[in-house]
């Protein structure tokens, strides 16, 4: 892929992509979501389809070979993708998650080490940051270490739920250098999967998204070069959470995709099947259920397309915008796959419609990128701070 020379910042620009992408799925990714979903296998193809269409770094600048876009016009291509196979949404919006600690986090040489090489697909990113005992309190329940030896940091430790973590050439790993700092003794890293020390382990068999590998990985003495610290030491966490607040809209769209999905089949279908001599939609159990999915799909976006723009401008409450629509949107698809389910009756049920997968797919997104109990945890403290701690911390999360 050349590098793009221009910025992406006007509305008609955005509008070219969104149409470029909207064939690109309809020709190249809605036909091959059944089959990616039953065999549970990463489409290559469709990586390389979207790296050599500039969409792997869509909000990533131009000095850094990205696209130069905005995040608002990164979430609607990920809704694009999303409505047709969420599997392959995965590939744009994790690719996202894994380059923005070095954006966020990384010195200048770090950025421009790797990030063109990730922006342009070239390499696969992923995001380390989920162990067995840390899901949902990623911070205190750490156990991965890294010690400074000499000019390397040797890590040792393991993290699981890692999307695309097999497939990675680099992934940025978090890890505690400061037992007794708590946060602020946790640091990230720049690890490369020739990394002496670093293992893929077992691939997760999983309800939905098949179609993204999801493994654990291990760290035996693993050997970084002390060059590949991001930032400084202690800072990591920080750098985690700055992060999810980016990347958390990017599975709100997700959702909304799958969402919006399931939606506009099961309406399709309520226009064409006939029961007692007229088709369903116009049986008002079913017009009704529809009209609260579409009022339901609609809120989410605005939600969704607000919370983007936040992240745009570098908004001081973007935490609480990211969450917000993490939450929305991921409660939103839930049950609007269930009623997509329902309005196809049994052949919702069936494998041989699209919506029993969108509903499978549908569920990651109130696990991942922090549970639905924690965008709640995040929302509370932002209205009245750390006193809403009662509030109850979901188990897995993921990533
Ligand atoms: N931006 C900047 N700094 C932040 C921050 C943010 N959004 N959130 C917290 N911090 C800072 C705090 O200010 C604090 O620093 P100071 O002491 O200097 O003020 C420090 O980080 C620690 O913060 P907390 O005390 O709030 O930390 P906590 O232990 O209470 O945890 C939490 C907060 C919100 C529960 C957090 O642990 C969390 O988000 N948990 C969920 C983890 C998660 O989302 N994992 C997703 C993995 S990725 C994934 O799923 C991807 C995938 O598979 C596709």
């Amino acid at each position: 892929m050349a590098t793009p020379q221009h910025s992406l910042d006007t509305q008609d620009e955005e509008s070219l992509i969104l149409a470029s992408v909207r064939q690109l799925v309809g020709q190249r990714v809605a036909p091959r979501a059944a089959e990616i979903d039953e065999r549970g296998e990463f489409p290559m193809d469709l990586k390389e389809l979207f790296a050599q269409n500039d969409l792997l770094g869509i909000p990533i600048p131009t000095e850094y070979g990205g696209l130069g876009g905005t995040f608002l016009t990164y979430v609607k291509v990920v809704e694009e993708i999303a409505k047709a196979c969420a599997s392959s949404s995965l590939i744009v919006a994790v690719q996202e998650l894994g380059m923005l600690p070095i954006l966020i986090g990384g010195t200048e040489e770090q950025k421009r080490r790797y990030l063109p090489k990730l922006a342009s697909g070239e390499w696969i990113a992923a995001y380390a940051l989920t162990e067995s005992t840390s899901g949902s309190d990623a911070a205190g329940s750490m156990r991965t270490r890294a010690e400074r030896r000499g000019d390397a940091y040797v890590l040792n430790g393991a993290k699981i739920w890692i999307t695309h973590g097999g497939l990675a050439d680099v992934v940025c790993v978090f890890a505690v250098t400061d037992p007794r700092k708590g946060p602020k003794g946790i640091s990230a890293f720049i690890v490369e999967k020739n990394f002496k020390g670093f293992q893929v382990g077992k691939k997760e068999r999983k309800m939905g998204i098949r179609g993204s590998p999801t493994v654990e990985l291990n760290f035996a003495d693993c050997i970084v070069p002390a060059e590949n610290l991001l930032g400084s030491e202690g800072e990591g966490f920080k750098v985690a959470m700055k992060v999810l607040d980016k990347s958390r809209p990017g599975i709100a769209a997700q959702a909304l995709g799958i969402a919006s999905g399931a939606l506009e089949y099961a309406t399709n279908y309520a226009k064409e099947r006939v029961a007692f001599g007229k088709p369903i939609g116009q049986h008002q159990g079913v017009g009704f259920m529809l009209a609260d999915m579409q009022t339901e799909v609609e809120a989410a976006r605005l939600l969704l397309y607000e919370a983007a723009r936040k992240c745009d401008e570098g908004a001081p409450d973007v935490t609480l915008w990211a969450a917000m629509a993490k939450l929305k949107c991921g409660d939103v698809a839930m049950a609007v796959t269930t009623d997509a389910v329902q309005v196809l009756g049994g052949f919702g049920y069936s494998a041989e419609y699209p919506v029993e997968r969108m509903m499978r797919d549908a569920k990651i997104t109130q696990i991942y990128e922090g549970t639905q109990q924690i965008q709640r945890l995040v929302i509370a403290r932002a209205l009245v701070g750390r006193g809403a701690d009662a509030a109850s911390k979901g188990q897995g999360t993921g990533g």
